[in-house]
């Protein structure tokens, strides 16, 4: 099922006309068609079994490692195949790799893709402080890294970062909830609370630390009050951004706050998996007017739930276009040249500041979501339904 419903959602994306990188330019890039439906994997699955499944055949550019953290998640399983076509496209062999957000698994399928003679590897680390000691071995063996959506720390084999701007990601969500509580002119007080991504992944921070700042003026002068008193980082920070764990977070904090009939009126969720587990909770303990509530990624869940009045509005990251821009990157690399890149100071991994590329995130709620996902091929009405 969720692999018919990808199918058609890659065939969709692929056939469409792709033509927006991140800069909006035309992309030359674009695969002329869907990859097949075996490319689009349904499950976790073994490192040897990933590999024989995605190489290419021919590639006279080279073999291309991609690493991406899990197929739990909708919008790895695009970034994944969007990667695998759109490098195809332009004449490499890929082998992509899953690691079913296992950082040893993640780790052996990198070493794999070394030994097996990799040009330049293309990484969504699952912990971005993990990878240190296999890298120095991909550096030592000469080939390049690029860091996909996910900074990787503390290690200088990185050459590149290609990712949406994950601040700004933050300010929109954080600027959304102002804007649909007019914390400017009304009086308040709102009850806010708040919940966030993985420890180990340096997007949350950014996310939380963008969204925070737009937000924190308005608890620092009262008009938003977060019940449960839990603001910081650690506290609101999700396990591996499981929906699982959000929701009994959000179980717990409705049973000791609102239970008794307070409104709560915003939750700042920093993406849909969170939102998805906001939500749920909500369905199950809460029986007042919903809250305002954010997410990130337009996962076909958060979109029916936008649809149906559950979640307000999603930051849409639009994975053809990241995968667009990192296939110009290993494209200059791999013929020597330079990535081309729009940042060069804001993502410093420990060992310097990486050269990055970053797309522009935009918001999408039930008034702009046709346009944004429907007309623009990301998804199908019926993906919706
Ligand atoms: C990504 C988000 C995603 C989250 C959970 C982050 O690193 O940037 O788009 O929702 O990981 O997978």
């Amino acid at each position: 099922m969720k692999r018919k419903v990808l199918s058609a959602l890659l065939s969709v994306a692929m056939i469409a006309t792709m033509l927006v990188g991140c800069g909006n330019s035309a992309d030359s890039n674009a695969p002329a068609e869907a990859p097949a439906e075996s490319e689009a994997p349904a499950e976790d699955a073994a490192p040897a079994e990933d590999a024989a499944e995605s190489a290419a055949p021919a590639g006279e550019g080279g073999l291309i490692g991609v690493a991406m953290p899990t197929k739990d998640l909708q919008r790895w399983n695009q970034d994944g195949s969007n990667m695998e076509a759109q490098l195809k496209e332009a004449g490499y062999e890929v082998d992509l790799q899953y690691a079913a957000n296992d950082i040893q698994t993640q780790v052996s399928q990198i070493e794999n893709m070394i030994s097996n003679g990799c040009k330049l590897l293309v990484i969504a680390s699952i912990d971005g402080d993990s990878l240190g000691t296999v890298l120095a071995q991909a550096k030592e063996a000469g080939v390049p890294v690029i860091a996909y959506d996910r900074l990787i720390m503390n290690s200088d084999a990185v050459s590149y970062y290609a990712t949406f701007d994950n601040y700004m990601v933050g300010t929109v969500q954080g600027e959304y909830i102002r804007d649909a509580l007019d914390l400017e002119n009304a009086e308040g007080p709102f009850n806010i609370e708040l919940i966030t991504g993985d420890p180990g992944d340096n997007n949350a921070r950014f996310f939380f630390g963008g969204a925070m700042d737009v937000l924190q003026p308005y608890i620092d002068s009262g008009k938003l009050v977060v019940k449960s008193g839990q603001v910081s980082f650690e506290e609101c920070a999700t396990a591996n951004w499981a929906t699982e764990a959000a929701q009994s977070r959000f179980d717990a904090i409705i049973a000791s706050n609102y239970s008794d009939g307070t409104t709560l009126h915003a939750v700042l969720a920093s993406n849909d998996s969170t939102a998805l587990g906001v939500a749920n909770s909500l369905a199950a303990n809460y029986t007042g007017e919903y809250p305002v509530l954010t997410g990130q990624d337009c996962d076909i869940a958060s979109v029916k739930n936008m649809i149906a009045g559950k979640q307000s509005m999603s930051v849409f990251k639009d994975t053809r276009d990241l995968a667009t821009q990192v296939v110009k990157m290993v494209d200059a690399i791999m013929k020597g040249g330079e990535a081309p890149v729009n940042d060069t100071e804001s993502y410093d991994n420990g060992t310097g500041v990486i050269p990055s590329y970053l797309c522009e995130p935009v918001f999408a709620d039930v008034n702009n979501y046709k346009e944004l996902l429907i007309d623009s091929g990301y998804y199908t009405e019926a993906d919706l339904q």
